[in-house]
């Protein structure tokens, strides 16, 4: 509990906005907070504090914190006590300014801070107000208390692990170089450790989290410093985490095509656990936007690490990010994406209308793209994506996989979804009683895929399964607290 004389600060509830980064950060931060006394609330009516946790990479996800705080006026009002404070991306890039700009925000904290909140807290109870932003340079942010017993007890059986954190790439239209900092690489023997400690309370899939996460140690390698840096080849820290007992999955996001090297794509043909699904960021399929956008390959180099990667693990799946209107983009530059996609043969994509970022490079070039004409692309591109993911469910039906299972479905109470090794969400269908399926978020279970849809798959457990809870345990330690 964080207090002073009279008053204290019991409950917090955590908004978050953007990529697993910002999603792994505000899961430290509440381990933080509960390291400091507090507890999670169920919603923010029930909360002492509210922090926001921002993304800045286009202007509606900004807006979206103006428009939050806007309407935060009356819940502080309500009890003025409360405390909000706004952490993530925009706070990185606009500082204090924002306490300057909402007289109810009470601290403000930059993506390399977030050990300084219970401390922001204290002076917060005090009636000060705060904001650190200041960049570091040091391996010290990532040194984080042990999970706190109040969130294991929140565990599914998946777990973050940071590996390398910023980017250098410094791509035309894109703010996080500026809102992340400088790339820096954990040392593999820290992540290892925490690897294994997640692994020995029950953890059975981790996702390596980056900006450009296959850059793990490029800096230190390059210079033959790796050694003094404690870092090693991305594709060697994947084969020392393949060996870790307990772990079922490895996943990575993001990579970046520039950094796809041969070994690399041996690891996905050689390790049992790396999964069979590469999330792996086109932007866009035309050689002179691609140069525009500053992303360092062609089309032809992509679709030759995506030809090597099928070569090496045929049933791969492999997604994507796609922009569209980027400045200068004509329909032929648009066709040539809409051929790449189709050669690839994505899975999955996320799709973005461009919207220009401030001190980015490409907030300079001419001939912005027409706002109907770049809607009229992102929706040509949002159908052909529908076609090609339901073409790969289709195919994949018949077929006998693993779940991890995440938790209730969003068709239906009491019914259950979880994703297979290529990373589809699995609806689990109920039995024949219309019962639910008996198993737990981060239990395993063997699941025969009976239906496509097109935003998923549908299974049932395999014959065995249902009664097989009792011996299934180990998958759901994480959450016997
Ligand atoms: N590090 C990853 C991308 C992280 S940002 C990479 O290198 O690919 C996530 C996605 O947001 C990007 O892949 C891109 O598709 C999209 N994005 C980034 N900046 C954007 C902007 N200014 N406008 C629209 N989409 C953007
Ligand atoms: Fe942004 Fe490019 Fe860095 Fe990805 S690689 S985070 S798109 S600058
Ligand atoms: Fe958004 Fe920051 Fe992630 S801008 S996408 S939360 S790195």
């Amino acid at each position: 509990m964080i207090s002073r004389a009279r008053e204290t600060l019991e409950t917090f509830h955590i908004r978050t906005y953007g990529c697993q980064m910002n999603v792994h950060d505000s899961d430290k931060l509440a381990n933080l907070l509960y390291h400091s006394g507090l507890e999670a609330a169920p919603g923010p009516d029930q909360a002492d504090v509210l922090v926001i946790n921002t993304c800045s990479i286009r202007d509606k996800a900004e807006n979206q914190l103006y428009s939050d705080l806007g309407a935060l006026r009356d819940w502080k009002e309500a009890a003025p006590a409360r405390v909000i404070g706004v952490g993530g991306c925009v706070a990185q890039q606009v500082g204090d300014s924002l306490l300057k700009r909402f007289p109810h925000l009470d601290f403000v904290f930059g993506t390399h801070n977030l050990r300084q909140v219970p401390s922001m807290l204290q002076a917060a109870l005090a009636g000060q107000r705060a904001s650190e932003t200041g960049e570091s340079r040091s391996l010290e942010r990532f040194d984080m208390p042990e999970l706190h017993p109040g969130m294991r007890a929140q565990g599914d059986g998946r777990a973050f692990v940071t590996v390398m954190e910023g980017c250098d790439m410094f791509c035309s239209f894109c703010i996080v170089p500026r809102t992340r900092g400088r790339e820096i690489s954990r040392p593999a023997a820290m992540i290892l450790e925490e690897a294994r400690s997640l692994a020995a309370s029950g953890v059975r899939e981790i996702t390596l989290l980056g900006q450009t996460v296959n850059a793990y140690g490029r800096h230190a390698e390059r210079r033959g410093r790796g050694t003094e840096s404690g870092t090693m080849a991305f594709a060697s820290l994947l084969a020392e985490l393949d060996a870790v007992p307990g772990l079922e999955r490895i996943r990575y996001t993001s990579p970046h095509p520039i950094f796809f090297d041969e070994a690399l794509i041996r690891a996905h043909a050689e390790l049992e656990h790396l999964c069979p699904h590469v999330h792996l960021p086109l932007q866009s399929g035309s050689n002179s936007v691609l140069e525009a956008m500053r992303r360092r390959y062609s089309r032809e180099e992509y679709l030759d690490i995506t030809r090597a990667l099928r070569q090496a693990v045929p049933d791969l799946a492999i997604t994507t990010d796609l922009i569209v209107g980027f400045p200068g983009e004509t329909d032929s530059d648009f066709s040539d994406t809409l051929d790449l996609v189709r050669q690839v043969g994505f899975v999955d994509s996320f799709s973005f209308k461009y919207s220009p970022r401030p001190e980015t490079a490409a907030i300079e070039l001419p001939n912005a793209a027409d706002s109907s004409e770049a809607q009229s692309r992102l929706e040509a591109l949002q159908v052909l994506q529908r076609e090609l993911t339901l073409e790969h469910h289709r195919s994949r039906v018949g077929q006998r996989v693993e779940v991890l299972i995440q938790g209730e479905s969003r068709r239906g109470k009491g019914q259950l979804c979880g994703r297979d090794p290529h990373h589809r969400l699995v609806n689990l269908a109920p039995g024949e009683s219309g019962a639910a399926p008996a198993a737990r978020a981060g239990d395993i279970k063997t699941v025969d895929l009976v239906e496509a849809t097109p935003h998923s798959l549908i299974g049932v457990l395999a014959p065995g399964e249902a009664q097989a809870e009792s011996v299934l345990q180990v998958g759901s330690l994480a959450l016997e607290v």
